[in-house]
């Protein structure tokens, strides 16, 4: 017998005979001559209640069916007498599968995130992470789809690279050596060239130089993976492991990255409002009543667009007190990104043009050689979900480039190379995947967005 999942039978067009449901207890009702049981299978936030004779064979097992026991039952699917639901099942057979003792977490009272995030196995059977998972599983789908749709090849990007993309120093370390006894150069560092991979490796940060290369062999490409980044960051907004998606476009200057990134982001609200819309509902009124119409608002109105240099302009003439000092040259702070988004524009924002010295090597140049091509989408809330640029195509501005942040042009040779040979100009940005998850679903902090989070201090699980 196939078993019906709880989202097909409360989708369920007419009455049926003799369906299989398997799945965990969330509550049960004792009456006289008979049980109400509401059965959870994942499939769906609602759960499908369930009647059981006292008459049946196996109701003698009826009192080991508790909060978070797994039972399968056979029954007749039949209009609902009660309320709230249209459809509820007749049982004709019920088992117990596994039991649950009273020492199971998850009660009907209410618990808090961060208890929550303490039992990162069990949270899953929640309402919430529940409802999180299946939108976080529904836009990876979309993703693929938005692109697929649009002709972009996916590829698989390394995790374990030499390179540090942004350059930012925040990696971590590939190793197999004895930390108790590495090998040893004469000058007495630790020689890497007996290290696995014969050199020193690490976890990349970004796929992105990688989707360079088959950018400019494929044309448009994408990579959507796990990437990971060694940052002393204790924020709502940073993990240490988190995926990204990294479109590249070959022959796209900065304004045709900025239109696909505005498409995308839309592309993926509108998908979860259609598909998703009961948890996106439970979302708004348990998580955050404003996320429905915000995320409409997001979805009605062009994004602003706007260079640093106004943005500086705007921050210094607002008239705050900002706790991190505003001028050009410095780097905008979480409380001047979501000024600009929530305050100035009241929308999602793109900035553009940096100056040079904030960004890495990778990006194009501006005639007035101060700013480079550079681009974060800002949101209402969150702040940065999209870091992307226009990629320096020229061989000796990119090369002067790698001087200045003091890159090595041997173990860049590959990546040189691109503008050695039939170079073109090309864009791409990198979306955290988890930052949209959060702005789409309300959901205020990281940990609670991934299966299992990874932040300095904490690998559980
Ligand atoms: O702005 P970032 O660092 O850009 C890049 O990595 C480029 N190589 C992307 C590209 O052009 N292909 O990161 C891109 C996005 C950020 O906007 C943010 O949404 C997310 O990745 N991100 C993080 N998400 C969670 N935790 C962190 N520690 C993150 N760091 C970046
Ligand atoms: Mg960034």
């Amino acid at each position: 017998m196939q078993r019906t999942l709880v989202s097909h039978a409360l989708n369920a067009a007419s009455p049926m005979d003799g369906i299989l449901l398997q799945g965990w207890v969330r509550t049960r009702r004792d009456a006289k001559a008979f049980s109400f049981l509401e059965i959870n299978d994942g499939s769906c936030l609602k759960g499908l209640q369930v009647i059981v004779d006292a008459s049946l064979p196996g109701y003698d097992q009826i009192a080991r069916a508790t909060t978070g026991s797994s039972v399968e039952i056979v029954g007749r699917l039949v209009p609902s007498q009660g309320q709230g639901q249209k459809w509820e099942l007749v049982a004709t057979s019920f088992a117990v599968v596994g039991d649950a003792d009273s020492t199971y977490p998850l009660q009907k009272k209410g618990h808090t995130l961060e208890f929550l995030r303490e039992i990162a196995h069990i949270r899953p059977r929640s309402n919430l992470f529940g409802a999180v998972f299946r939108v976080r599983s529904r836009l990876a789908y979309a993703i693929h789809q938005f692109f697929q749709e649009r002709s972009f090849v996916y590829v698989h990007a390394p995790i374990i690279t030499a390179s540090d993309c942004e350059g930012a120093g925040e990696l971590f370390r590939v190793t197999t050596l004895d930390p108790k006894n590495p090998p040893t150069s004469p000058d007495g560092s630790v020689d890497f060239s007996q290290d696995f991979f014969a050199k020193k490796t690490y976890l990349t940060v970004s796929g992105q130089l990688e989707a360079e290369v088959f950018a400019c062999a494929l044309s448009n490409v994408y990579t959507f993976g796990p990437t990971f980044r060694a940052e002393n960051s204790h924020t709502s907004r940073h993990a240490s492991e988190f995926w990204m998606i990294e479109p590249e476009i070959a022959f796209c200057a900065l304004d045709g990255n900025m239109d696909l990134a505005e498409e995308f982001v839309k592309y993926l609200i509108r998908d979860a409002r259609k598909h998703c819309a009961a948890d996106l509902e439970f979302f708004g009124k348990f998580v955050d009543k404003d996320l429905l119409p915000r995320l409409d608002f997001v979805l009605e109105r062009p994004f602003q667009r706007c260079t640093y240099t106004e943005a500086i302009d705007i921050l210094s003439r607002s008239g705050r007190n900002w706790e991190h000092p505003v001028s050009w040259g410095a780097n905008l702070q979480s409380e001047h990104e979501r000024y600009l988004a929530e305050e100035h524009f009241k929308c999602p924002v793109t900035l553009y043009n940096y100056p040079r010295t904030l960004k890495p090597f990778y990006m194009r140049v501006n005639e007035d050689g101060k700013t480079v091509r550079a681009m974060d989408l800002l949101v209402p809330g969150i702040g940065e979900i999209i870091g992307g640029s226009q990629r320096e195509e020229r061989l000796d501005v990119l090369l002067e480039n790698m001087r200045q942040h003091q890159l090595s042009e041997k173990e860049y040779a590959w990546y040189i190379d691109l503008r050695r040979y039939g170079s073109v100009p090309h864009s791409g940005f990198g979306l955290g995947f988890e930052r949209m998850l959060m702005f789409v679903t309300g959901v205020a902090n990281i940990r609670d967005v991934i299966p299992f989070a990874r932040t300095p201090g904490t690998a559980g699980f």
